[in-house]
């Protein structure tokens, strides 16, 4: 009695369990047809337009819940809204068996570097696929020297990512003795620039500030700046500037380099 009352138990359970692996398995079957195509990854310089495309495909009709593009967990782009700002354009479009959901990012800076997610939730469940956003060195064109009777100040502005300044005198190199000052703007790029002191009796005609890159490992940018010659005290420090800029003109010629 006791056998056959736990038999048709057993038997029982194993009937839901059944079932359930069926609905299960039909789901998976249902969103294993969707498919959400983009491009993994994608490089850009501070400054360009990015467009990002996730393509949501589907053998069977595509009852489309919600489909978005998504960055640090806000929707910045949703299907079915085409809309165009100063920083983003936003497009949906769609054929037989595409639907395209195109995010453009207009002048991108490394604030909006990232992984975007594209998400798509239909009647047979959510699917997500994603797109990072990866940025290459950035460096304005943009030269702001100083030079004083005591101090040469050397800065950089838009750069990205973290930099230092070195100095140079022809072959010396004076960086132990300067200091790196940095500042993040609000599109996450930086100011750089460092101060020289100009000691008397060994004022040298120029220096040279190099920007150096760690995560290139290189010297990203170069500028000499010449001290005019009535702030120089001293007639004694001729020869010295003379070396100083001659080997100067070496180095120009020799370790000049852009980003
Ligand atoms: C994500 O996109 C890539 C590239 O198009 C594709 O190979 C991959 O299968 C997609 N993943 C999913 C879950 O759809
Ligand atoms: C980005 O797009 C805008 C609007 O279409 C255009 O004015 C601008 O020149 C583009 N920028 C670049 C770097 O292509
Ligand atoms: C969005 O614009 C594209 C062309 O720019 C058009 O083909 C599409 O139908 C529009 N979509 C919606 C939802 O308005
Ligand atoms: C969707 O995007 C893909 C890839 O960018 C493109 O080849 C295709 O023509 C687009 N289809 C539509 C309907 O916009
Ligand atoms: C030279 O420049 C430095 C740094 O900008 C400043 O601290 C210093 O007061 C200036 N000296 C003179 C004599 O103008
Ligand atoms: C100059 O000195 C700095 C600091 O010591 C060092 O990191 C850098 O590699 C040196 N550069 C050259 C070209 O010697
Ligand atoms: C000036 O000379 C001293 C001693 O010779 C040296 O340590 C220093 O680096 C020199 N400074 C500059 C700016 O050339």
């Amino acid at each position: 009695m006791m056998g056959l009352l736990s038999g048709v138990r057993e038997l029982h359970v194993s009937g839901w369990i059944l079932v359930i692996w069926r609905l299960s398995a039909a789901s998976i079957a249902g969103s294993q047809d969707v498919k959400l195509q983009v491009t993994p990854q994608v490089v850009s310089k501070c400054g360009e337009n990015v467009t990002l495309t996730c393509t949501a495909s589907s053998s069977r009709q595509l009852d489309i819940k919600l489909f978005s593009w998504n960055f640090k967990i806000k929707p910045v782009c949703q299907y079915g809204e085409n809309r165009s700002d100063a920083e983003v354009v936003c497009e949906s479009t769609a054929d037989a068996s595409h639907h395209n959901l195109t995010l453009t990012l207009m002048n991108v800076m490394p604030v909006n570097a990232g992984k975007y997610l594209c998400k798509l939730q239909s009647k047979v469940g959510a699917k997500y696929n994603s797109t990072v956003v990866a940025m290459q060195g950035c460096l304005e064109k943009n030269a702001i020297n100083s030079i004083n009777e005591s101090h040469v100040g050397c800065w950089f502005t838009g750069v990205y990512p973290s930099s230092t300044i070195h100095w140079f005198c022809g072959d010396v190199n004076l960086t132990d003795s300067t200091s790196t000052k940095e500042e993040e703007d609000q599109h996450g790029r930086f100011s750089v620039s460092s101060n020289i002191n100009v000691q008397k009796g060994n004022a040298s005609l120029s220096y040279k500030c190099s920007l150096w890159m760690p995560s290139k490992g290189k010297y990203v940018s170069s500028r000499l700046l010449n001290i005019p010659r009535k702030i120089q005290s001293s007639g004694s420090t001729v020869r010295l500037q003379w070396i100083c800029g001659v080997v100067w003109i070496i180095y120009f010629l020799v370790g000049k380099a852009e980003v």
